[in-house]
């Protein structure tokens, strides 16, 4: 299975950064959203943000153009491509849409995958005639800096996917970790999903403010973030919309978005994307407040 040319589809943070990751690496992209605005907001700010990798000296101009020329944007569906990521909205019922109607549409040799938070490929392979071809590849936030990628097989996803998917993560620079077979949340959300409810459960019990959860994990436990930081980078509707889609799989009450993260969402406070989630930022980002 040869990958040459990469449609992924949705332009948010995780979309647009995947779509340069894969441009980087020499692939021919194509970045989809229904939204042309998610799609010009999504060229400026990877435009902003490799022309600082430039200043910064981590990419020469030459590498950032030419990565540039080969990421395209596109508000209608291309009817080509030797692999999909898909990044869309964390709705088990959209995503099975969109890859039923991409069914009909691409090639049946293209591989289609999933960058989903926590959805098992099962969940969404059962919706086209190719479960073989299906695959979740599953980045971090920010994806052009994190390594990892988990690669997640569903019970039905062919061993030349599963070899594909694998190189296609290490022809990027990533880390692959593979999973044996699928369980949701995989590896690393699950780890961090006990450490992000553990914070909650801290909080919400009135134990400690968040600045002081966040301190303990940068400082004792050495993690680049404190969880309630990181909800912010990632978005703190992303962290309500895994849990609750968790939640609608399993009826377990345990896996329900906590009070606090449900009113954030209500309120329209999600992280630095809106200038306030658990803490306040400035238009550039950078944190001002709590
Ligand atoms: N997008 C792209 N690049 C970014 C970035 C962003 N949003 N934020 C920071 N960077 C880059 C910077 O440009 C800098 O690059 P350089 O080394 O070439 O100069 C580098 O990252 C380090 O940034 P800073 O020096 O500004 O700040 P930090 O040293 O604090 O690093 C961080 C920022 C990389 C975000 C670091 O704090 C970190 O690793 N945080 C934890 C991130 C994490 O845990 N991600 C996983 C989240 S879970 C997830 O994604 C699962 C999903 O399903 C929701």
């Amino acid at each position: 299975m040869s990958i040459e040319r990469v449609l992924v589809a949705g332009a948010g943070a995780m979309g647009s950064q995947i779509a340069m990751v894969c441009a980087f690496a020499g692939y021919h992209v194509t970045l989809h959203d229904l939204d042309p605005t998610a799609l010009d907001a999504a060229t400026a700010a990877l435009r902003e943000r490799t022309s600082s990798m430039v200043a910064k000296g981590r990419r020469t101009a030459e590498e950032v153009d030419a990565a540039h020329a080969r990421l395209h944007t596109a508000s209608t569906l291309p009817d080509d491509a030797d692999l999909v990521i898909e990044a869309i909205v964390e709705r088990l019922d959209v995503k099975r849409a969109f890859f039923a109607d991409l069914d009909t549409r691409l090639p049946a040799e293209t591989i289609l995958a999933s960058n989903s938070s926590s959805l098992v490929p099962s969940s969404m392979a059962s919706a086209i005639r190719r479960p073989d071809r299906f695959v979740n590849l599953h980045f971090f936030n920010p994806a052009l800096v994190m390594p990892c990628v988990e690669v997640v097989r569903g019970p039905e996803t062919g061993d030349a996917t599963a070899a594909a998917a694998t190189a296609f993560v290490e022809s990027l620079g990533k880390v692959p970790v593979v999973l044996a077979r699928e369980i949701p949340g995989f590896v690393a959300n699950r780890l961090l999903n006990a450490v992000r409810d553990e914070a909650i459960a801290l909080y919400e019990g009135g134990y400690a403010d968040v600045d002081a959860i966040d301190t303990a994990a940068r400082t004792a436990l050495g993690y680049p973030m404190g969880p309630f930081e990181l909800m912010d980078l990632t978005g703190v509707d992303i962290g309500y919309l895994t849990k609750k889609a968790r939640f609608d799989e399993t009826g377990d009450p345990a896996d329900a978005p906590s009070a606090t993260v449900s009113r954030l969402v209500a309120d329209g406070h999600l992280g630095r994307k809106t200038g306030r989630g658990f803490y306040l930022y400035d238009s550039t980002g950078a944190r001002v407040g709590k």
